[in-house]
């Protein structure tokens, strides 16, 4: 009880007395940072970023070549919450020739030039790689790489551009091997603020500084490669340590920063390109049922991706109101929309035209090790998953990399990568953050590949119509620590079984 008085009277104590690593403000403060771009439509891409102060009009010019950035896209969006020293601004890039080099420059008296790849059209069957980050936090003193906790302050590595960041600099190292990645939850893990001792007097503001860390260490890879993302539990965290929660920072109350930072930049739903009026009308349900960024999908050439969310919106959510997490989030839909929506984006997939169908969400339940596995998630969605036929799951939550043979209900599917009925499941959550890496433990029979030993991530390979390599890499060597090969007749046009 003493320690919870104690804790409780820090941030009255400590005003003033910060040791807190923020960034630098810039002189201009149109300076963007912390970029991101996403696919928000079948032409169109979202250009998110902050600045130090709000914009009446937040703007991107862009266009084929560096030279001629002849269009211009401009909203109105530039929000903020009470413990931000940042806005977030939005805009939308429309009308964008398909798998092309586009270039962009945020309009401020302080931007460069920089570029993406448009997404490509839906039935495109050009191969293409996607790779898979889940559970990434910042680098440095407040982060997870540096092996000292007592190191101070004026050691810490300035990250950028050098990208010495373990993952992430693997991913700069190899940015011309994918065309996008999927990140489904726990970004930053600034809710982990109260690890470094020097931050117990800051609460917020160290909150705050680290998320402004992440997300610039992030930028050059979220700024010039479409990124994905959707919620994990560490963007909702308020009750990591007990006695803790009357310091839960504004922005990690029920998603808040998350909110801000990614609402309004992904789709909802894309519209179907199959001929079959039923799979339309399901397509044009699931639009409406959608909650990006916590539900929604997307296509890209080969691949039609639903991204779910294992956090809230479902009977015992773990982090809704009477969730195990004790978090207190959401809803963010009506009873029943989230599963609503996953059962009408799966049943409208026509797999002529994207033969190959993957779920990405935070919460695993195959998973190694004793008490991971999500049951309230695994009751929720398993049985949409495997009656619609999906091809792929992919998870993280528990910090290290694994790969399931195919698997129902528990089961191994006797056909495993040959065609298999069920779905195969990954778990990607090897990328590194402060809280380190997960034992492998116990493995349950039907697990191909587990390691824990290094930072790892994952690379889904797109090889045509009916064969995926499913491929993760130790993020310090590069070094392909397990391959596979799921391969899937997709015979079927809408499966159903
Ligand atoms: C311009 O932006 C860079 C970061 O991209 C920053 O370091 C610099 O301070 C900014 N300059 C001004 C005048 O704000
Ligand atoms: C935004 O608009 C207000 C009033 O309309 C103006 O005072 C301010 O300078 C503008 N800010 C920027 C960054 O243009
Ligand atoms: C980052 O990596 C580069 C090249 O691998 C190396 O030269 C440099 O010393 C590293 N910097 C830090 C701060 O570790
Ligand atoms: C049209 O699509 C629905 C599912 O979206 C499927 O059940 C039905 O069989 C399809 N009809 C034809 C003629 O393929
Ligand atoms: C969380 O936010 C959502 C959407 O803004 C809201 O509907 C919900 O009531 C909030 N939940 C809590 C517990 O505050
Ligand atoms: C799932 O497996 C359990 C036993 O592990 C069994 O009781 C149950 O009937 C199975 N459910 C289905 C739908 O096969
Ligand atoms: C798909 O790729 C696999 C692996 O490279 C190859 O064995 C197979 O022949 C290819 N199938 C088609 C239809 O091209």
């Amino acid at each position: 009880m003493s320690t919870l008085l104690a804790l409780k009277a820090l941030p009255v104590l400590a005003a003033g007395a910060l040791a807190v690593d923020f960034p630098t403000i810039p002189k201009d403060l149109t300076t963007p940072y912390q970029q991101r771009l996403a696919i928000y439509g079948p032409n169109s891409v979202s250009v998110g970023w902050n600045t130090y102060e709000q914009l009446n009009q937040s703007c991107v010019l862009y266009g084929p070549s560096s030279s001629s950035l002849d269009q211009e896209a401009c909203s109105t969006k530039s929000t903020t919450y009470a413990t931000s020293r940042t806005w977030s601004n939005v805009a939308i890039l429309t009308d964008l020739a398909p798998a092309t080099t586009y270039y962009y420059q945020i309009v401020s008296g302080n931007s460069s030039v920089e570029q993406f790849f448009s997404p490509r059209t839906p039935g495109d069957t050009t191969p293409f790689n996607m790779d898979v980050v889940i559970d990434l936090g910042v680098y440095g003193t407040d982060g997870y790489t540096l092996s000292s906790r007592k190191a101070k302050k004026s050691d810490i590595p300035h990250v950028e551009p050098g990208l010495n960041h373990t993952t992430i600099g693997r991913l700069a190292d190899t940015i011309d091997d994918y065309e996008l990645v999927i990140h489904p939850g726990d970004f930053a893990y600034a809710d982990d603020w109260y690890l470094d001792i020097d931050n117990l007097f800051a609460g917020s503001e160290a909150y705050q500084a680290i998320l402004e860390r992440f997300y610039d260490q992030l930028a050059p890879i979220s700024g010039n490669k479409l990124y994905m993302a959707g919620p994990g539990n560490h963007e909702a965290d308020c009750t990591e340590i007990p006695y803790t929660s009357g310091l839960c920072p504004e922005g990690q109350r029920n998603f808040t920063d998350f909110l801000h930072r990614f609402e309004g930049t992904v789709p909802t739903a894309f519209p179907s390109q199959s001929a079959n009026t039923t799979a339309q009308a399901l397509a044009s349900q699931a639009r409406s049922l959608a909650a990006p960024p916590f539900w929604y999908s997307f296509e890209y050439g080969l691949v039609h991706v639903t991204m779910i969310d294992t956090e809230t919106d479902f009977a015992d959510a773990p982090d809704g109101t009477d969730g195990s997490a004790d978090l207190d989030t959401g809803p963010f839909g009506r009873r029943q929309q989230q599963l609503d929506f996953l059962a009408a984006d799966l049943a409208s997939v026509d797999r002529t035209v994207t033969p190959w169908l993957v779920v990405a969400g935070h919460r695993p339940w195959y998973t190694t090790g004793d008490g991971n596995a999500c049951s309230p998630c695994q009751d929720a969605f398993e049985d949409l998953l495997y009656r619609y036929g999906v091809d792929l799951g992919v998870f993280g939550h528990v910090h290290n990399s694994q790969r399931f043979q195919p698997v129902y209900n528990g089961t191994a599917d006797p056909n495993g990568l040959d065609n298999p009925a069920a779905p195969m499941y990954i778990v990607a959550g090897g990328a590194g953050n402060i809280e380190g890496l997960s034992s492998v433990g116990t493995e349950p029979s039907y697990t191909a590949f587990a390691y824990a030993d290094d930072y790892s991530y994952s690379s889904l390979r797109f090889l045509n119509e009916t064969a995926l390599q499913v491929e993760f890499t130790r993020s310090t060597t590069g070094e392909i620590l397990d391959t596979s090969v799921l391969y899937k007749e997709h015979a079927t046009q809408f499966v159903d079984q």
